[in-house]
């Protein structure tokens, strides 16, 4: 159903596109942009405008793939509409998207707050057939979502468990061993792939018996943190410490399984102010490289972060939304993992990488992601 829906997709795209390009020009009103686009379309590429929807600047992350798609897609020729839904708010990002579909953008790449908010808003795209990229997380219950590009988010949770399971030796050590667990959004669809794949990893250890959480606290719902805020993990976790009586002098907390890196800096604020130090500090876990985790990382307060290059992912979205208005296929990598509840998504899976003290400087310094100075 989705591939017959997708074929008509792309016959109208190539149709709409080139219809829409002209108008579009007329429309176009991007506040403070320099836009080289003209009533002929003199811009290079295919031209027209792309909308892209983020959904904070509260985090480093989103600043980066909002600031990086910008720039590539101008270069690439397009104009682009790009909105930050102020700190992670819905309605904000449900009215800038439906502005964008009224504003005559012809790709729309969106990162959803909550996957499951912009059934609606996403009509109104579907029915000017304006193409859907789900960028990061997948936007659910939605037949407008055309594409999705992301990291291999399974894999991501899968690397932190994997880490935890060989940094504490589970296979050979004795134990047990104490571990806390700390994900994300509920309404981010990503914590299913992160938590689930650290799960597939820890579970076992957990039902022998090899690792214990002292807390209780293993659902997938206990361990969610709204908004993926630091304060929230910072303040659930000084509950966990009090409660638990964990502490360089209580009970040893050998491990913290975190989804991210904004929740593991929570984490790391109630650890070192229960008087824990780059000495005593238990295995804790992350995603993204922040700068202030990377400082952590090399201070020895963080373990390791999943790396995922925002600018491998810009460049994919970049080169899937110029496919898509040139009215050719983009490149995809997985057809079967992301079923969104109306069909499976064509999806482009970037592969993450994990950091620590011993590799950041190759993966994050000489790659040019940071200079020395980001990190000191
Ligand atoms: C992203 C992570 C990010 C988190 C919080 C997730 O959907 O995949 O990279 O840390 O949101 O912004």
């Amino acid at each position: 159903m989705k591939k017959k829906f997708l074929a008509s997709l792309m016959a109208m795209v190539m149709v709409f596109g080139l219809a829409a390009c002209g108008s579009s020009t007329d429309a176009t009103t991007t506040e403070g942009e320099d836009t080289a686009t003209t009533e002929e379309g003199t811009t290079s590429g295919t031209g027209g405008k792309i909308g892209v929807s983020m959904p904070t600047q509260s985090l480093q992350r989103w600043n980066q793939d909002g600031a990086n798609m910008k720039a590539e897609l101008e270069a690439a020729g397009y104009e682009v509409d790009l909105q930050y839904a102020g700190d992670n708010d819905i309605p904000t990002q449900v009215s800038q998207i439906e502005n964008m579909i009224a504003g005559g953008c012809e790709v729309l790449v969106v990162a959803a707050i909550d996957g499951s908010s912009l059934t609606t808003a996403l009509q109104g795209a579907a029915e000017k057939n304006i193409p859907v990229i789900a960028y990061d997380r997948l936007i659910m219950d939605s037949d407008a979502v055309s594409y999705y590009a992301t990291f291999d988010n399974y894999k991501v949770g899968q690397m932190q468990g994997e880490y935890i399971r060989d940094a504490l030796d589970l296979d050979n050590a004795e134990g047990p061993f104490n571990i806390e667990l700390v994900t994300g959004a509920p309404d981010d669809n990503n914590v299913n792939y992160f938590f689930g794949g650290a799960m597939d990893v820890l579970q076992p250890y957990i039902d022998s018996g090899k690792l214990v959480v002292p807390s209780g606290q293993t659902e997938k719902a206990q361990c969610a943190t709204a908004n993926w805020s630091t304060e929230e993990s910072q303040k659930r976790f000084e509950n966990i410490i009090s409660s638990v009586g964990y502490g360089p002098n209580g009970v040893k907390l050998d491990a913290v399984l975190c989804s991210n890196d904004s929740t593991s800096y929570g984490v790391q604020n109630a650890l070192q102010a229960a008087g824990y130090t780059a000495d005593n500090m238990p295995i804790i876990t992350g995603q993204d490289c922040d700068k202030p985790n990377v400082k952590n990382i090399v201070a020895g307060l963080q373990s390791m972060s999943v790396f995922k290059d925002t600018r491998t992912l810009a460049e994919k979205v970049v080169v899937m939304v110029d496919a898509i208005m040139k009215g050719t296929e983009p490149e995809i990598n997985d057809t079967e993992t992301y079923d969104n509840g109306t069909g499976v998504i064509p999806s482009y899976l970037c592969d993450p990488v994990i950091v620590t003290k011993d590799n950041y400087k190759e993966i994050l310094i000489d790659s040019g992601y940071y200079t020395e100075a980001d990190v000191a």
